[in-house]
């Protein structure tokens, strides 16, 4: 605990103006008090409220939490709803012609969908996947480029009650490998290729070698939606393109009534130890998050045009691109390509163009973006903009500063939401008409969400010094189980050692005198390099899976754009190499890890040793080795160290 130090050197306090304050669904302090302290008397009946009063329910429920086999926290257990019926049907009646999503494609090229037509699609490609097999429970792994078929591929899994696991389209082949065979997948949903930065790059290949890697016999189907018409290698009894699946479907589809338990998707992320683990969300409480966070955090109205930039391979995707903003009927951006193509000024011209309001993206973009063109959102008329929000990582308060003056023109509140993949939407977040706004400062808890720091023991700990943070009472959206591996949910979220009964988040935390938070950092072996959730053990066993690799050890080091960059310290089976050798292996092994992991996890540096800092009892000393990396001196006692003279070796960094 004694390294998470306070960083709160902010002190600049922001308050939201009076005209975003009159205008907003939470108005003022007295407005956030007032949910909190309903929450705080009535726990569950502030969540059976909202729940009755934002979620169309097919059977209501009686019951609302369940915490008899805790952990395993069951809400509005004897409900019955459909999610895609919540995103879709609902507006049906009052709003069939509004736009729901505006695609920008790669090369600029706009299409436009709206609730109506967005629906009969989902129908259409829900009936192709019952005509295909597809059951309710039934794993679907989605595979798919940024793309209005992504969205229609996850709604016609909700309307049939099958279960989605998106896999991210940078993961390699061996990941979605890993992903298939630990869902047991029934059908995989890809597409010929994708479209980023003017390049056309195939996708289905990497579905095939993983299929090819064997153990996914549970494979029956592979839909493949045609997008760059490059070549795919074809398996007829296997493959069927999309366009042939939904000919001659109808374009209405019974939607399954499920229970509000039932599972609506997995998402795998990454942990301290293991393979990636499969995060099992249920259908009513994460829908009905997404919709209260959308009020909340976004201050939805319809006239906005809200745009998340994230991939629909990550969880901020899923809640709020693929459900939250269609569950409360809003139009919203896709898009298809990368910020800087055709040039950096890329999503101002965006927001220029489709007059988006709301703007959600990653501080890794930020950073990105100033440095590639500070002044480019200047050229751009951004006057439409009238709420910005980050996620991920923390963002530091330079590019807070440059969010804020640049591009929200010091008219637009900053929503800096913490939250994460287990979380299923926004845990501590400003309210945008309710807080003043700390630059780097998650600021406070969502009513009815119960966050804490605690000390070891679970105590909570005093206020201005740092601890673990907690959530203490279970809430709707959360993290129902690790699929297929409950020991490991149990263990790894409600640990012993706090008494078992905290949600531990696996951040440290600290929170200031006015009772803001700051996150500062993982508490474990998890990196985050521009926002993706990495694991150094995941990374490790990638390269220790390279024949040349006798040992590895992974750590992160602060990166200006990225928030994290990747090192890993390498002792090869043979000598340790230099020179044009050691250059050359370092590209073979970054190339390696692209393709056990994906491109995202690609070490930024690599060194190598004759040996690894280790303690006389043989563990690898984690915390010389991310000195090292920082090029800081080392102050640390060394006295115990195997072989002290290894230390210089791993100074040098391959260039
Ligand atoms: O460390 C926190 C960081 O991202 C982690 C969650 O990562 P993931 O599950 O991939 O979800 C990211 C998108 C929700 C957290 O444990 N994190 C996320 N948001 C913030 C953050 N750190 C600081 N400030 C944030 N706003």
């Amino acid at each position: 605990m004694s390294s998470i130090e306070s960083i709160m050197t902010e002190n600049r306090v922001f308050e939201p103006s009076e005209a975003f304050k009159a205008q907003a669904n939470i108005k003022g302090m007295e407005g956030y008090q007032a949910l909190c302290g309903q929450a705080e008397k009535d726990y569950e009946g502030f969540w059976a409220g909202l729940a009755k009063e934002l979620l169309v329910w097919k059977k209501p429920f009686t019951k609302v939490l369940d915490e008899s086999n805790a952990p395993f926290y069951k809400w509005f257990d004897d409900g019955e709803l459909n999610v895609s019926y919540n995103c879709l049907d609902k507006h049906l009646a009052t709003q069939p012609d509004k736009t729901a999503i505006i695609f920008e494609a790669d090369d600029g090229k706009v299409t436009r969908i709206t609730y109506k037509e967005l629906y009969h699609r989902v129908c259409e490609f829900a009936n192709a996947l019952r005509a295909l097999g597809a059951k309710k429970g039934d794993r679907i792994i989605i595979y798919l480029p940024m793309s209005i078929e992504a969205a229609v591929a996850m709604q016609a899994c909700a309307r049939i009650g099958a279960i989605h696991s998106v896999v991210f389209g940078g993961f390699s082949a061996k990941s979605l490998h890993e992903r298939i065979t630990d869902a047991s997948a029934k059908m995989v949903i890809t597409a010929d290729g994708q479209f980023r930065g003017g390049k056309a790059m195939p996708l289905k290949h990497a579905v095939d070698d993983a299929l090819a890697m064997g153990g996914c016999d549970c494979v029956e189907k592979v839909v493949v939606y045609r997008r760059t018409g490059g070549e795919a290698a074809w398996d007829a009894g296997r493959d069927v393109w999309w366009h042939d699946a939904v000919k001659g479907q109808a374009d209405t589809c019974e939607p399954e009534w499920v229970g509000a338990e039932h599972p609506l998707f997995i998402l795998y992320t990454s942990g301290s130890t293991g393979k990636p683990k499969g995060v099992q969300h249920a259908s009513g409480g994460f829908l009905l998050h997404a919709i209260a966070t959308m009020r909340w955090t976004f201050d939805y109205k319809d006239s906005d045009v809200f745009w998340c930039t994230a991939d629909v391979g990550w969880i901020t995707g899923h809640t709020y691109v693929a459900y939250g903003p269609l569950a409360v009927g809003a139009t919203e951006i896709m898009f298809e390509g990368v910020p800087t193509y055709p040039d950096a000024g890329r999503f101002w011209r965006m927001i220029q163009d489709h007059k988006v309001t709301t703007f959600y993206t990653a501080p890794t973009a930020i950073r990105s973006l100033i440095k590639l063109g500070g002044d480019l959102p200047k050229q751009y008329d951004l006057t439409s903009l009238r709420l910005l929000g980050t996620v991920g990582e923390p963002i530091n308060p330079e590019a807070w500063m440059w969010y804020y003056n640049t591009v929200g023109q010091t008219r637009c509140p900053i929503v800096d939401t913490w939250w994460q993949t287990e979380t299923g939407g926004h845990m501590i977040t400003p309210l945008p008409g309710v807080h003043g706004l700390k630059p780097g400062s998650c600021t406070m808890p969502l009513p009815g969400v119960m966050a804490a720091i605690v000390d070891e023991a679970g105590h909570d700990a005093e206020k201005g010094k740092g601890g673990f943070l907690v959530i203490k009472r279970p809430w709707p959206s959360m993290i129902r189980t690790i699929y297929g591996d409950p020991e490991r949910y149990k263990k790894n979220y409600y640990p012993e050692d706090l008494g078992g009964k905290y949600y531990l988040a696996g951040d440290g935390a600290n929170r200031d005198l006015d009772g803001y938070f700051w996150i500062m950092g993982r508490i474990d072996d998890v990196l985050n390099v521009s926002g993706h959730r990495l694991g150094t053990m995941e990374i490790e066993s990638a390269l220790v899976a390279n024949p040349l690799v006798a040992e590895a050890a992974v750590v992160g080091k602060p990166h200006d754009i990225k928030g994290e960059a990747v090192v890993a310290y390498v002792v090869l089976k043979g000598h340790r190499p230099e020179g044009d050798a050691a250059k050359k292996i370092v590209a073979d092994l970054r190339e390696w890890v692209g393709k056990e992991i994906g491109p995202i996890a690609k070490p930024d540096e690599i060194r190598f040793g004759d040996n690894l800092p280790k303690t006389r009892s043989g563990k690898i000393m984690r915390r010389l080795l991310r000195a090292l990396a920082k090029g800081e001196e080392i102050t640390q006692d060394v006295s115990t160290l195997e072989n002290p003279a290894i230390l210089e070796q791993l100074k040098e960094v391959v260039k």
